[in-house]
């Protein structure tokens, strides 16, 4: 069903989701959601206001009311444009320990299915097969080698004047997948019903040419 089809992209870090879920949702002329960015706002506000992490009471009342909006390819938190300030490296390096608090998932799951609600979406992230959208359509669970994630994230904070050693970014990315992937509520994995793409050799190109035909 054209008018309801839904996409799940999931994967590590680094791997190629945005990139590839952007392009492939604007070929589809269909509507792209980076559950990423959704967590990484939540851990902006609780940075902001020096919450502690434990501190699940006061994580649950930040979170029932906290507004997150996506338009025209950017995010707001509040009403305020954050798409630069979620990057930054203190969110990133805070954000896997609030993803795995199962409340703060629990509202951004349910935020998310109702944001996909009676609409097509490509939607990426860590568990949407496995979890947010179950009856996805299509679901594509894409990896490359932990090197080549670590190589292409260099580059690209490079690009954007970022001053990093590459073994720093290396160690981030494992430490991040590890975290993802060994929480205990909803942790990354793939899907039993998803397609695997392993983008080490592909370009973005590629991979979303291989995702239309899976979806032909
Ligand atoms: O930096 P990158 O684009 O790889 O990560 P992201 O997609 O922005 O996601 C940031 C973090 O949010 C991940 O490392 C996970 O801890 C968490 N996340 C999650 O737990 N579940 C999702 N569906 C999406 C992101
Ligand atoms: O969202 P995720 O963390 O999975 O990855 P991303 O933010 O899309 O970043 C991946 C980076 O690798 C981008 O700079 C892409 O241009 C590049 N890249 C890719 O995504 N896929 C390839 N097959 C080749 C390069």
């Amino acid at each position: 069903d054209i008018s309801n089809l839904k996409i799940a992209i999931d994967g590590p870090a680094g791997a190629g989701k945005s990139t590839v879920a952007k392009e492939l949702a604007q070929r589809l002329n269909i509507e792209y959601i980076d559950t990423g960015a959704m967590y990484r706002a939540v851990t902006l506000k609780l940075l902001d206001k020096h919450v502690d992490f434990s501190d699940t009471d006061t994580v649950v009342d930040i979170l029932n009311s906290t507004e997150i909006q996506f338009e025209n390819g950017r995010i707001y938190l509040d009403n305020k444009d954050v798409t630069e300030d979620i990057r930054s490296a203190l969110v990133t390096a805070n954000v896997s320990k609030v993803a795995s608090i199962p409340e703060v998932r629990r509202i951004l799951v349910s935020l998310q299915r109702k944001i996909a609600d009676c609409k097509s979406v490509v939607m990426e992230g860590r568990d949407i097969g496995t979890t947010v959208l179950k009856d996805a359509d299509l679901k594509i669970f894409l990896t490359s080698s932990v090197e080549i994630r670590a190589k292409r994230r260099y580059e690209e904070l490079k690009r954007k004047g970022v001053k990093i050693e590459f073994s720093e970014v290396i160690e981030q990315i494992k430490a991040r997948d590890l975290q993802d992937e060994t929480r205990e509520y909803s942790p990354l994995k793939m899907a039993d019903d998803a397609h695997l793409i392993d983008a080490s050799n592909m370009s973005v190109d590629e991979v979303v040419c291989h995702i239309i035909e899976l979806l032909k």
